[in-house]
């Protein structure tokens, strides 16, 4: 793993930009396959992105997207949807296709045939060339909850009640936040050619100690990133201050 401990926000954006900008550039004409997280963490490097899309050109006009995962229940459409997320934050404001960012259908009929069919058309892509993660606090990845299987595939997931109480910040009250999402699996995850996580502030300092020097573990799913060989961790100095 290759760890980045950086003073603030705007330097651990231009951090995780330059890994964008590469990929990008060295797919050239094919196009980049890239992998995009939701939450808070990925959202100043997201705002760098846009920035050296307007001022520098910077192009993703080939590259198409796949999301991480989306709640159960939530159609595209839904403002809490990380379909909207996605766009809202990033994808509306750069030059990517919108038809090429896709998202498991929360809304789907059959949640357990969208998690299959999303984890294949994921494979008929050629797989990932950049996944963006963040961390939730318990060593989460994407909605990969402690005790998940590491050689997981995209599956529908229950959510921990730390990530409903964390995430109920975004929902009127916490009794809104859907308990069931569907998740790239940690096997899914860990197929993309290279990983770049991001993660800030003391909440995240024990999450961030397993996922770098603790035991390879389904307690702390983030630990099963040390079985991947291209992975860059971008860390302010509180997400650091456990290791
Ligand atoms: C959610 C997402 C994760 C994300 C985590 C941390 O649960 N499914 O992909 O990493 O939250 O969010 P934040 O970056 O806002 O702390």
């Amino acid at each position: 793993m290759e760890i980045h401990i950086v003073t603030d926000a705007a330097e651990g954006a231009r951090v995780v930009a330059d890994v964008f900008e590469k990929t990008l550039r060295d797919a050239g004409d094919t196009g980049a396959v890239l992998g995009l997280a939701t939450g808070s963490s990925p959202v100043p490097a997201y705002t760098e992105l846009i920035r050296r899309h307007r001022e520098e050109g910077l192009s993703f006009a080939t590259a198409q997207a796949f999301l991480l995962d989306e709640y159960v229940g939530l159609p595209a459409g839904h403002e809490q949807s990380y379909h909207h997320f996605i766009r809202d934050n990033f994808t509306a404001h750069i030059d990517i296709d919108d038809a090429a960012v896709v998202s498991p259908a929360g809304d789907a009929a059959d949640p357990v045939a969208e998690a299959a069919a999303y984890d294949a058309r994921i494979v008929a892509a050629g797989g990932v060339d950049l996944q963006i993660l963040g961390i939730g606090s318990n060593g989460h990845i994407a909605f990969n909850e402690p005790s998940s299987s590491l050689g997981s595939r995209t599956r529908v997931v229950g959510l921990a009640q730390s990530t409903i109480a964390d995430n109920a910040r975004y929902f009127e009250e916490a009794a809104d936040v859907p308990v069931r999402a569907l998740s790239q699996g940690l096997g899914t995850i860990r197929e993309a050619r290279r990983i770049v996580l991001t993660a800030s502030g003391e909440h995240k300092a024990e999450a961030v100690a397993h996922l770098v020097e603790g035991a390879i573990s389904a307690r702390w799913p983030a630990s099963s990133l040390q079985l991947h060989p291209d992975v860059v961790v971008v860390v302010d100095e509180s997400a650091a201050s456990q290791l």
